[in-house]
C-alpha cells in the first residue's frame, strides 16, 4: 500500500515528485470527458518512468491474438482502445538549450487534480545543471461541454536569470501501445499541416479505419497579456510544432494557451473532419481559455450536484469516494449507446478499454441513481445492438436456433478474450446481461423496454441456457458442466452454484417478460415470435423443466450453498492464514496451487446472494457470508463492494466498513500494486454501491424506494442524493438519525427501516 498523496476532500495532491511511483501518479491524475481521455503525463519531455496515454472512446484496434497454444474457437484478435495523438506535448528551449525534466533537478513540485473542477494543475521549480532556475505552471482539461475540445495552459518563468525561452506546443501522432502483441504500430499516417492559423495531424487506425484528425491553435502571452509573436512552424511525419520564442527578464512569465480539437470519424464524416475540426477550433479560440474553463467547471458543478456523496469526519473516506465518482463520470457519461465502460477507462492500456460484465453487474446501479434514466438505457441498448454478434458467437461454439452467448470481452460485440477457461467457460456473464434488464426495469418502471429491446435479448439468452445444460442420470437433475464462475481461481468446474442459479433465474424472468409483453403488446409480441421463430409453448415448457430440476449444490450440515461440486474436498482454511508476503497470491503462487486451494478471488456464491437477496432469508445470507468471506482474498477489485453490501445487510457493520475502505481507496493507495497499469474504473461504481446500498441500505422493494441506513462509527455524518423515477431525494445520515429532503414537486412514499414514510415536496423529514 502506498500513502504518498495529501488527504483533501476535493483534491488529489502530490506535494513532491515520487519518481518511482510516477506511473501510479499518472494513472491517478487521468482526465477525461467520456469521449477523450488521457493519463496525467507531463507536458514537457520527462526523464523518468512514464506510460504515455491519450485515448479516444470507441477508437480501437484489433490486435492479433497471441497465445501459446491455440484452441479452436479462439478469437483472432484482442480489441484495444489504443494510444492516440499526444496533444499535451510541449518542447522547451532555454537560451537555445533543450530542456528535459530530470527528477533530480526538481526543487519544488506540486501536482493537483481538482475533482470539483475537473482540472489537472502542476507547478514545478527546476534547477538546470548550469544553475538556472525555472518555474513551470500548467493546467489542463478535456471540456465536459464541447467534447472534442481539450485545453492546456503552460507557463514558464525564469527565476534567477534573464534569457530567451522557447515554449513549443506540438501534436504528435507517432505513438505506440506498450502492450502491442507484435510491436506493431496501430496508426497509419494520412497527413499533417501547419500554418499561422492552425496545425493538425491526421491518421487512421489500420484495419478498423477510424479516422482521427487533431488540430491546435495557440495564444502566446507575456505576464498574462496576449502578445503577437512571429514564430516558426515545423512539420514532420505525423508531427507539427509551433516554436514561439520570447526574451524574458528574470521573473517574467511566458504563457502558451493551447487549444486542441480532436475529431474522430465516430462523430464526423471523414470528408468533413478537417472542416469540423477547424471550425470548432476557431470557436473555442474565439471563446477563450478562461470562458471555456468556466463552462467546463459549471458542468462539473451540475454533475456533482446530482451525484456527490459527502462524508463528514473522515477526509480520507471523503477523498476516496469523490475520486471514484469523478473517474466514473470522466469515463462514461452515457450520451452514446455505442460506447461502454472499460475496466480501466482512459487511464491505461490493460484491459484495453473494452467491455466486460462489470458494466451490467456493477456500473449500471450507479448511473441509474445519479443521472438521467437514458444513460442506463443506453448501456442496455449497447448490448441489444450486439445481440446478433452474440448469436454468431454462440453459433461458432456449436449452439443453434438463436441462442446467444455474449462475449466476455468486447468492443463491437465480437468476443476478443482468449483464455479458454474464461472465453468459453465464464458463461455466467450472460446472466448479468439479463439481470441488468431486470434491474433497470425494477428501478425505472420502464416496462416498455421489454417490448422494444429486452425480451429479444432474454429469449436469446434463455435459449443458450437450455442448450448448455445436460441431464445427469445419476443425479436425476439438470447440470451445467465445465464452467468458470465469477471466482476465476477455479476453472472448469461442474455445477457452479452461481451459474446454475442465474441460468434458472434467466429462464424464469424471460417467461415473466413474455407474459407481460404478450398481454400488454400482443401485436408486438406476435411480430417478435415470428422474427425469432419462437414457439413460446414449446420453449417455455423446456425452460420450466430445467428450472424445476436444476441441480444446485449445497451442504446440509453447514446449511450453505456449495460454490461447485467437490468444494468441500478442499483443505479449508481462512485466508488470514496466508502469510502477508505471499499476497497477492496470483503474483506469488503457482497457478495449480491457486486452483487446488480453497481461496476465492471474488464474490461467487455471494454474488448470487447479492443479486437475489430477496429470494433468501437473512439467516441463509449470514451463514453463507460467514462461510465464504473468510476464504476470500478479494484479488479482484470487484470483490469488496459485494461483501460490504452483504455485511451491512446482515448487520456486520465493522466488516462492511473494512470492505468499503478496501474498495474506496484501492487506487489512491495502490492496494493491489497495479494502479500504474490504470485505474479500476468499473469497481469504482462498486464503491458507490458500498455506500448507497451498503451503508444507506437502499433497495427497490415492490416499486418503492427503501432505505435501511447505518453510519460507520468514525464518520459524523454522510449525505447523498438519489434520483428515482420522477423524484430526487437527499438523505443526510448522522448518529442522531436521518434527514430526508424531497427535492421534487410531488410527495413520495418510501420505506425507511421497513416503515412507510411520506416525504412531502421541499420538506425535510427528520427521523431519529
Ligand atoms: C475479474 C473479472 C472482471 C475483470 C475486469 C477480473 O480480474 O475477475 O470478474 O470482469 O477483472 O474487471
Amino acid at each position: 500500500m502506498k500513502d504518498y498523496l495529501d488527504k483533501d476532500p476535493w483534491k488529489i495532491v502530490e506535494n513532491s515528485l515520487h519518481t518511482d511511483y510516477n506511473e501510479v501518479s499518472e494513472s491517478i491524475a487521468s482526465l477525461g470527458n467520456g469521449r477523450l481521455g488521457g493519463r496525467g503525463n507531463f507536458e514537457e519531455r520527462f526523464n523518468g518512468p512514464s506510460l504515455q496515454g491519450n485515448y479516444i472512446a470507441g477508437v480501437y484496434y484489433p490486435d492479433k491474438t497471441k497465445v501459446g497454444w491455440w484452441k479452436n474457437g479462439y478469437p483472432e484478435y484482442f480489441a484495444k482502445v489504443i494510444n492516440s495523438v499526444n496533444w499535451i506535448g510541449m518542447d522547451v528551449w532555454i537560451d537555445g538549450e533543450d530542456f528535459e525534466l530530470f527528477p533530480d533537478q526538481i526543487k519544488e513540485f506540486r501536482a493537483e487534480l481538482d475533482m470539483k473542477e475537473g482540472i489537472l494543475r502542476r507547478t514545478t521549480v527546476a534547477e538546470l545543471p548550469n544553475g538556472k532556475q525555472i518555474k513551470i505552471e500548467s493546467e489542463r482539461f478535456y471540456s465536459m461541454v464541447d467534447k472534442d475540445n481539450a485545453y492546456l495552459k503552460y507557463s514558464l518563468t525564469p527565476l534567477n536569470f534573464s534569457g530567451e525561452v522557447c515554449i513549443a506546443p506540438y501534436l504528435d501522432f507517432n505513438v505506440i501501445n506498450r502492450d502491442s502483441n507484435y510491436e506493431e504500430g496501430f496508426w497509419k499516417r494520412n497527413d499533417e499541416g501547419i500554418d499561422q492559423r492552425w496545425g493538425y495531424v491526421y491518421s487512421q487506425t489500420k484495419k478498423t479505419a477510424y479516422h482521427v484528425l487533431a488540430g491546435m491553435k495557440i495564444n502566446t502571452m507575456l505576464n498574462g497579456q496576449s502578445i503577437a509573436l512571429d514564430y516558426d512552424a515545423v512539420k514532420q511525419n505525423s508531427f507539427v510544432e509551433y516554436q514561439p520564442k520570447l526574451k524574458l527578464n528574470e521573473g517574467e512569465t511566458f504563457t502558451i494557451e493551447k487549444y486542441c480539437c480532436i475529431c474522430s470519424s465516430l462523430y464526423h464524416e471523414v470528408s468533413t473532419l478537417s472542416e469540423s475540426c477547424q471550425s470548432q477550433l476557431e470557436q473555442s479560440f474565439e471563446e477563450g481559455f478562461e470562458k471555456a474553463k468556466i463552462k467546463h467547471i459549471n458542468k462539473w458543478d451540475s454533475i456533482w450536484n446530482d451525484c456527490d456523496i459527502s462524508i463528514n469526519g473522515d477526509v480520507s473516506a471523503q477523498q476516496g469516494i469523490r475520486f471514484n465518482i469523478f473517474q466514473l463520470y470522466q469515463t462514461y457519461n452515457g450520451d452514446d449507446a455505442r460506447l461502454n465502460i472499460g475496466p480501466k477507462g482512459f487511464t491505461g492500456e490493460k484491459y484495453g478499454g473494452v467491455t466486460y460484465w462489470d458494466t451490467e453487474a456493477y456500473c449500471l446501479p450507479f448511473y441509474l441513481s445519479t443521472t438521467d434514466q437514458s444513460v442506463a438505457k443506453n448501456l442496455l441498448i449497447y448490448r441489444y445492438r450486439h445481440l446478433q454478434k452474440a448469436i454468431e458467437n454462440a453459433t461458432k461454439l456449436g449452439f443453434s436456433h438463436g441462442a446467444a452467448l455474449y462475449p466476455m470481452v468486447t468492443m463491437n460485440g465480437e468476443e476478443c478474450h482468449n483464455e479458454w477457461e474464461i472465453t468459453f467457460e465464464e458463461i455466467h456473464r450472460n446472466g448479468a446481461i439479463a439481470y441488468a434488464i431486470y434491474d433497470y426495469i425494477r428501478y425505472t418502471g420502464d416496462n416498455e423496454h421489454l417490448k422494444d429491446y429486452g425480451l429479444e435479448v432474454l429469449i436469446a439468452i434463455s435459449r443458450f441456457w437450455r442448450q448448455r445444460v445436460n441431464w445427469s442420470e445419476p443425479k436425476q437433475k439438470f447440470v451445467i458442466l465445465g464452467v468458470t464462475g465469477p471466482n476465476e481461481y477455479e476453472n472448469n468446474v461442474n455445477n457452479n452454484w452461481y451459474t446454475n442459479y442465474i441460468a434458472c433465474w434467466c429462464m424464469q424472468y424471460t417467461m415473466e417478460a413474455i407474459a407481460y409483453v404478450e398481454q400488454s403488446h400482443p401485436e408486438a409480441y406476435k411480430n417478435l415470435c415470428e422474427k425469432l421463430d419462437f414457439n413460446a409453448k414449446y420453449e417455455s415448457t423446456r425452460w420450466q423443466e430445467i428450472i424445476d430440476s436444476m441441480y444446485l449444490p449445497s451442504d446440509k450440515e453447514r446449511a450453505v450453498f456449495l460454490q461447485q461440486d467437490g468444494f468441500l474436498d478442499k483443505n479449508l482454511m481462512p485466508a488470514k492464514n496466508i502469510p502477508a508476503d505471499e499476497y497477492p497470491i496470483h503474483q506469488n503462487w503457482s497457478w495449480d496451487r491457486i486452483l487446488r486451494s480453497c481461496f476465492i478471488k471474488q464474490a461467487d456464491v455471494l454474488q448470487g446472494l447479492y443479486f437475489f437477496e430477496d429470494h433468501f432469508d437473512k439467516e441463509t445470507i449470514k451463514r453463507n457470508f460467514n462461510f465464504y468471506e473468510p476464504l476470500t482474498v478479494h484479488e479482484s477489485s470487484l470483490s469488496p463492494c459485494v461483501h460490504a453490501i452483504l455485511a451491512a445487510k446482515i448487520g456486520n457493520y465493522p466488516k462492511a466498513y473494512e470492505m468499503y475502505l478496501r474498495t474506496a481507496r484501492l487506487d489512491l493507495d495502490d492496494y493491489n500494486n497495479d494502479t500504474k497499469d490504470g485505474l479500476h474504473i468499473t469497481s469504482m461504481a462498486g464503491t458507490w454501491m458500498s455506500v448507497i446500498k451498503g451503508f444507506g441500505g437502499m433497495r427497490i422493494i415492490n416499486d418503492t424506494l427503501s432505505f435501511d441506513p447505518f453510519i460507520p462509527e468514525n464518520w459524523s455524518s454522510y449525505s447523498f442524493k438519489i434520483k428515482f423515477r420522477s423524484h430526487t431525494l437527499k438523505l443526510i445520515v448522522s448518529h442522531e438519525g436521518v434527514n430526508i429532503l424531497n427535492l421534487s414537486d410531488e410527495k413520495i412514499e418510501i420505506l425507511l427501516k421497513g416503515q412507510k414514510q411520506s416525504i412531502f415536496p421541499k420538506e425535510v423529514q427528520t427521523i431519529s
